[in-house]
């Protein structure tokens, strides 16, 4: 049977009532997070597209675009697809999109909405165009510029300008304006040198807007931000927008960052072995994100163990130490914050959906690797109901 549906057998059961690991999603919790950014992005200039990466589903996309998000960012082209098949519109790619498959759907798409791609390369700018020309449709363009992340981006403004140019060539691209992500600042702990660093980021992107601008290309859209810097980028008057999106889940890594956003994702899980003070839980890393930082207990009570300088989380077990007054033996149900949701999420199949403490819907999560990224074929099943 489809496990959708095997699933939404359990509306209406205890929100531990699932077979861990399981993934759950506190509504309420992350209606006050969508809320809460909403009402603190009203105060800033930059308006907020959402990081759709973090939860790839359309209906949270939906409930972030009706607070006022002027669209959704994603991380793929699948993600854009299942986002724009759903009716959500003005999509944004926040990354480069190469290979004939992806620039033949990016396409596609642009055919039944409004899609914009990161690009940062003459061969991708190329490629794209032949593809929206075939398509008979137009893909919007921002030029990535690397303002000190070192990962994708033109490095000079000269290369910029030049692809800019190029960009404007091609009747299958439309230049939008220009794309800077300060990713190196969202992992600085320390606020001042946060906010000392993404100013910097900033400005040079400002600079080549400067010299865009002077050439008379396109600066309608000068995006940058993430969840760590989304008040610094958010508060800067020539950014257009930010692409925060872990504020609607929260992790262990971001929660230490940014206060203020309630841990609406966490990961169920069984005891399943006891040894002294030691327990063992059914979550290793094939349910659970640890890229950034480990994943905690929700209540506390115990903490992950240490071994060896080495954390204890296999592939489908974490031993946690227990503190004396933990009375958690075999069977009992306990709840982990993930260290870090996009990962964690990019594992599930669904959110069982939660509300006072019951589960009230099963949300499938599209687009997550391993289900739909085999390409434009399979994206119908990526939409569908
Ligand atoms: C290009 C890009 N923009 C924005 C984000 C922001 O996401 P978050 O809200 O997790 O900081 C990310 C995260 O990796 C990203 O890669």
């Amino acid at each position: 049977m489809d496990p959708l549906v095997t699933a939404k057998q359990l509306i209406g059961a205890a929100r531990d009532a699932p077979a861990t690991p399981a993934l759950l999603l506190d509504l309420p919790k992350v209606r006050a997070n969508i809320a809460e950014m909403a009402r603190r992005m009203s105060a800033l200039p930059a308006a907020l597209r959402p990081h759709a990466k973090i939860h790839k589903s359309p209906i949270l996309g939906r409930m972030q675009m009706e607070a006022g998000a002027i669209g959704l960012t994603t991380a793929t082209v699948w993600e854009a697809t299942a986002m724009i098949e759903a009716g959500l519109d003005d999509i944004l790619i926040a990354n480069q999109a190469v290979g004939p498959l992806k620039a033949a759907e990016l396409a596609r798409i642009a055919g039944l909405g409004t899609v914009t791609v990161a690009v940062e390369s003459g061969h991708n700018a190329e490629e794209l165009a032949v593809s929206a020309a075939d398509a008979g449709t137009q893909i919007g363009v921002l030029v990535e510029y690397d303002v000190g992340l070192h990962r994708c981006g033109t490095r000079t403004h000269e290369e910029a300008i030049a692809l800019a140019r190029l960009v404007e060539s091609r009747p299958g691209l439309r230049l939008r304006g220009l794309l800077g992500y300060e990713g190196h600042c969202m992992l600085e702990p320390d606020r001042d040198v946060r906010i000392q660093k993404t100013r910097a980021a900033n400005e040079a992107l400002i600079a080549l807007a400067d010299a865009f601008e002077r050439d008379g290309l396109e600066t309608g859209i000068i995006a940058a931000g993430g969840l760590g810097t989304w008040d610094i980028t958010g508060a800067n008057p020539r950014i257009t927008e930010i692409h925060a999106g872990s504020y609607i889940f929260m992790d262990a890594f971001h929660r230490n960052l940014v206060p203020g956003f309630e841990v609406a994702l966490t990961v169920l899980g069984t005891i399943i072995a006891r040894s002294g003070s030691m327990a063992v839980l059914d979550v290793g890393r094939k349910a659970i994100g640890i890229d950034r930082t480990l994943p905690e207990l929700i209540g506390g009570k115990a903490v992950v163990r240490y071994e060896h300088g080495e954390h204890f989380i296999h592939e489908e077990h974490t031993a946690i130490v227990l503190d004396d007054d933990a009375s958690l033996e075999v069977g009992d149900r306990v709840e982990l914050m993930s260290g870090y949701a996009p990962t964690t999420v990019n594992l599930y199949d669904m959110y069982y959906v939660v509300e006072d403490d019951r589960i009230v819907d099963v949300w499938p999560i599209r687009a997550r690797y391993g289900s739909t990224t085999a390409g434009p074929a399979n994206s119908p099943a990526a939409t569908a109901a």
